[in-house]
C-alpha cells in the first residue's frame, strides 16, 4: 500500500494527523526547519522522532562537505533509532554523494534518504548505492513546466524489475492534482505538507452534502416533529 509521510516540522500537526492513521512517517529539510523557526535541530528531531514511534523521520544534513555529512549523519542517527538521514544526491558544486550514501548504508548501518533527485539517472544511481529511500522532487520540476510522471513510473518499474527494496518518496508537492498524479505514477510514498493533506481530504460539495444531512437529521430527530408530525 502507498504510504503517506508528513512534510513538516510542526509537532502539533503531526500529532493531529497521527490520530487519523494516515501517517507513516515524517520528512523535513533545512527550509522546513527554518520556516518552523527551529533553533535546535536535535531538540526538534528527538521530539518528533519520539512522537511518531517506529515510523521514520528524515532529517537532512546541514553541511555541503561530504566528510562532514558522514559525521553529522552519525550524530543524527545517535539521537533516535527511527532517524533517516537525508543526503543530497550531489553537493551544491556538483560532486556526487554516492560514496557518502554507500558508506552510511553499508558500513555505518544508517538509513539514507537521498534527496533533491530530479532525474531517472540520479534515482538509479542512488538505489545502486543502497539508499533506503530516494526523494524525487516533483514540484520543483513542475514549477519549470515539466512533468516527472514518467520518471516516477520508470523508476518504480526499474526498482521492481531488480527487486530493489529502495522506496520512492515523491516530495515537493504543490497541489492536490500533484498528489493524485504522483500516486498514479507509482510513487511508493508521498510526502505532503499538512495544509495540502487537509485540502486533499476536502470537497466543497461534500461539505454542502453533509450540511444538508445535518440540517435534515435535526428535523428527523426532533421529538416534537416525530410524535407531533
Ligand atoms: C521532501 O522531502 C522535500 O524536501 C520537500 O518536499 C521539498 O519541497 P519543496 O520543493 O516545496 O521545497
Amino acid at each position: 500500500m502507498m504510504k503517506i509521510f508528513l512534510d513538516t516540522a510542526d509537532a502539533q500537526q503531526i500529532a493531529r494527523w497521527l490520530d487519523t492513521g494516515l501517517v507513516d512517517g515524517v520528512t523535513t529539510n533545512p527550509t522546513i526547519l527554518k520556516k518552523a523557526g527551529v533553533g535546535d535541530v536535535e531538540e526538534t528531531a528527538t521530539t518528533i522522532a519520539k512522537l511518531i514511534g517506529e515510523r521514520p523521520l528524515s532529517v537532512e544534513v546541514t553541511t555541503d562537505d561530504p566528510e562532514e555529512m558522514i559525521q553529522q549523519a552519525k550524530q543524527y542517527a545517535s539521537w533516535a533509532r527511527n532517524i533517516v538521514v537525508k543526503i543530497p544526491v550531489e553537493t551544491a558544486g556538483g560532486r556526487p554523494c554516492f560514496d557518502v550514501i554507500h558508506h552510511l548504508e553499508c558500513a555505518a548501518n544508517i538509513r539514507v534518504n537521498t534527496t533533491a533527485i530530479l532525474s531517472m539517472g540520479q534515482a538509479i544511481l542512488a538505489a545502486k548505492a543502497q539508499s533506503s529511500y530516494i526523494s524525487i522532487f516533483w514540484g520543483r520540476v513542475a514549477d519549470e513546466g515539466h512533468d516527472l510522471f514518467s520518471v516516477v513510473e520508470s523508476v518504480d518499474r526499474w526498482l521492481a524489475r531488480w527487486e530493489s527494496s529502495c522506496r520512492i518518496i515523491v516530495g515537493s508537492m504543490r497541489g492536490t492534482i500533484d498528489l493524485q498524479r504522483a500516486a498514479e505514477a507509482g510513487g511508493h510514498i508521498l510526502t505532503i505538507p499538512p495544509e495540502l493533506l487537509e485540502k486533499w481530504a476536502d470537497h466543497q460539495y461534500t461539505r454542502a452534502t453533509v450540511q444538508q444531512f445535518v440540517r435534515d437529521a435535526q428535523a428527523v430527530r426532533s421529538p416534537t416533529r416525530v410524535t407531533g408530525g
